[in-house]
């Protein structure tokens, strides 16, 4: 049976159909620094201009989040699909992602956790609130200072793999 010319029912196979962008979160907390991949991120006021990030309280970045009360946001550029697969299938609880693998940082100008170098954009966020939505920690983030690179492409995430973005629609 056809829906609106969307064939299947299967929510969670529905999900992986839909696209999203790749953030690096960095957080600092106890002179340990972190940095964990987030596809759940969205401008989510105007004025002022927030950010909201999704983080599973598992995560050791949840913790290091909440106990600073900051958080750096840098969106991957299609050459760090790498990066983005380590920050998210390592955890600070057994390795130190930084460290290890090959991250090149830059320091922030208003928040302890250092942004992440050749991204496409980055975001410095002190959060403002957070409040739970089912099994994960919403934190609702002042953005307090952005950057970005003119020459770069985003990462783009369908399907659970990363791809480079296609053409522009004319129209
Ligand atoms: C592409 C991608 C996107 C992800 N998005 C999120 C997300 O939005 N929120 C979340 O809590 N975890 C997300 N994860 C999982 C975390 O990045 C992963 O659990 C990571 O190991 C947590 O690291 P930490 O324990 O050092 O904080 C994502 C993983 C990948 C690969």
């Amino acid at each position: 049976m056809m829906h609106g010319g969307l064939v299947i029912k299967d929510i969670e196979k529905a999900q992986d159909f839909s696209t999203t962008t790749v953030a690096l979160i960095t957080s600092s907390s106890d002179d340990r620094i972190n940095v964990m991949s987030a596809e759940w991120t969205i401008r989510s006021s105007i004025e002022p201009f927030m950010i909201t990030i999704f983080i599973g309280y598992e995560r050791g970045s949840y913790e290091m989040i909440r106990n600073s009360g900051e958080f750096g946001l840098s969106y991957c550029s299609e050459r760090q699909g790498e990066l983005a697969h380590i920050a998210g299938n390592y955890s600070i609880r057994d390795t130190d992602k930084l460290s290890a693998y090959k991250f090149s940082t830059f320091p922030s100008g208003r928040i302890r956790a250092p942004l992440i170098e050749n991204a496409i954009c980055a975001f410095e966020c002190k959060v403002e609130s957070e409040f739970r939505v089912g099994d994960h920690a919403a934190f609702n983030g002042i953005v307090l200072e952005g950057y970005y690179s003119d020459g770069e492409k985003p990462l783009v995430f369908h399907g659970g793999k990363f791809h480079h973005i296609g053409d522009v629609i004319k129209h």
